[in-house]
């Protein structure tokens, strides 16, 4: 199939790619010409495991082709995938605006014996493909027909590879039963049980299953903190929960909290929505209002382990939203900072992340100093949180602790560290949902 996809990020390029990779010709868009450039030249712009060797097999062989216009795109194709961002910001208001654009530089397209299809892969608030078609069949003539319909993207960032060839599930939602025919063969090659309904459950299933996950996340933060004041250790209490398949094993790791590009917007756009329509989520607020604490937790914990924080210097270890990524939107790391410089003034920070530096300069205040190895963060250091499960900091040893730190205090907001054997030799290492050996 002839198919484009407008949005190069990492969803929209690794679903350009993986089509390709399945013998589609594949057609890539993005308004950054710069990324465009880039990616014509084989470089990717992001930290994706696989992504990269996909995409340069892709563009060898001719399958994936890269551009910046989307207005004649429906000449040539029979599939549009939409990946463009959805921003929400503080009020939860979700931006169709890249949506839009891309809709209204539409033009109508000569050959019309093909019926053709635009797929809606951003997350939108539910309704928005039939607003979509809508708003195409206002402008187009009326002999360009056109399904729009919504397949929702579960992929995950550091994953977004091995989840595009062996998805959890493949939701196909439209309003007729051509295109679900169409869509139902295309996806036919990939393992994960397709799913065929309408265009909104589509939607609603994929801030669902982003709300769910926020739910679990915060639910196992609010037990890790009972289980701190009532002397129980969590991660026992998480293993229990996850050998009832009732509940599951994923989704329950406790720390600082959920971050990144999806969950943190998803959450606020499904209240924000769910308000509007009479059916309010207070669990889902609950969950996000719960999330916006934790930062400032692991600061009073931090405050507890170490006199004077104002005069000290204190290391960040990973800053990223989660490991294999380099990503910092929305990155519990971001707010840590700005808890621990709003309480502590004087606070001497140091960082280091294994992929996210360079991003995180952009957007962290001057005064913490980046460094290029887990050792200069360390150097010198009165206390430590391990803010992103990096594996590198699993492999630090205790005496590294010992000898590079000032005070081998180790805060691990991530539970990620084996705190038993660290604590055995010397380094003080606490956890979240746990009792701090003494
Ligand atoms: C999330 C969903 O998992 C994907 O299914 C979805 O497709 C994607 O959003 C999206 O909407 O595009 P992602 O943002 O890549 O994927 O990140 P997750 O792996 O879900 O992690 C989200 C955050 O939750 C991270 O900050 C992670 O550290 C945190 N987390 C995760 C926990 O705090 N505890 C856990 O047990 C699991």
């Amino acid at each position: 199939m002839k198919m484009a996809i407008v949005g190069a990020g990492v969803v929209g390029l690794a679903t350009g790619a993986g089509f390709a990779d399945l013998g589609h010709s594949v057609h890539c868009v993005d308004i950054d010409t710069g990324k465009i450039a880039l990616l014509s030249r084989g470089s990717i712009p992001y930290h994706e495991p696989g992504l990269e060797a996909l995409v340069l097999r892709n563009t060898s062989a001719g399958r994936l082709t890269f551009g910046h216009n989307p207005s004649k795109l429906l000449n040539d194709v029979e599939l549009l995938f939409i990946t463009v961002g959805t921003p929400s910001g503080d009020t939860g208001e979700m931006s169709l605006a890249a949506l839009w654009s891309v809709i209204d530089q539409i033009e109508a397209w000569p050959d019309t014996d093909i019926r053709r299809m635009i797929a809606i892969k951003s997350t939108v608030p539910v309704g928005t493909a039939e607003r979509v078609e809508l708003r195409l069949r206002s402008r187009l003539p009326d002999n360009c027909l056109v399904d729009v319909v919504s397949i929702p993207e579960f992929m995950r960032e550091g994953s977004a590879v091995r989840d595009f060839f062996e998805p959890s599930r493949i939701v196909i939602g439209t309003a007729s039963v051509d295109a679900e025919e169409r869509l139902t063969q295309l996806h036919q090659r990939l393992p994960g049980p397709i799913l065929a309904t309408d265009r909104r459950s589509a939607e609603l299933a994929k801030l669902a299953a982003n709300a769910c996950l926020a739910v679990k996340i915060s639910f196992a933060n609010e037990i890790a903190a009972l289980a701190e004041q009532t002397g129980a250790d969590y991660p026992s209490v998480a293993h229990s929960l996850g050998l009832d398949p009732r509940i599951g094993p994923h989704f329950l790791a406790a720390g600082l909290g959920f971050g990144g590009s999806c969950l943190p917007k998803d959450t606020r756009a499904l209240v924000r929505m769910a308000d509007e329509a009479g059916a309010p989520q207070t669990l889902v607020e609950a969950a996000v209002r719960a999330n916006a604490m934790l930062p400032l937790r692991m600061v009073r914990k931090l405050e507890a382990a170490l006199s004077d924080p104002g005069r000290r210097r204190v290391a960040l270890l990973g800053l990223a939203f989660k490991p294999g990524t380099d990503d910092m939107r929305e990155a519990p790391s971001l707010r840590l900072i700005a808890e621990l410089s709003r309480r502590h003034p004087g606070i001497t920070l140091t960082a280091y992340d294994p992929e996210a530096n360079h991003a995180a300069r952009k957007l962290l205040p001057s005064s913490v100093k980046i460094c290029d190895s887990a050792e200069e963060a360390l150097k010198g250091a009165d206390a430590a949180i391990l803010v992103t499960e990096w594996r590198e900091f699993r492999q630090i040893k205790a005496d590294d602790f010992k000898i590079w730190m000032n005070r081998p205090i180790i805060m691990d907001g991530r539970n990620a560290l084996d705190a038993a054997a660290l604590n055995a030799q010397g380094v003080v290492c606490i956890g979240v949902g746990r009792l701090p050996v003494v």
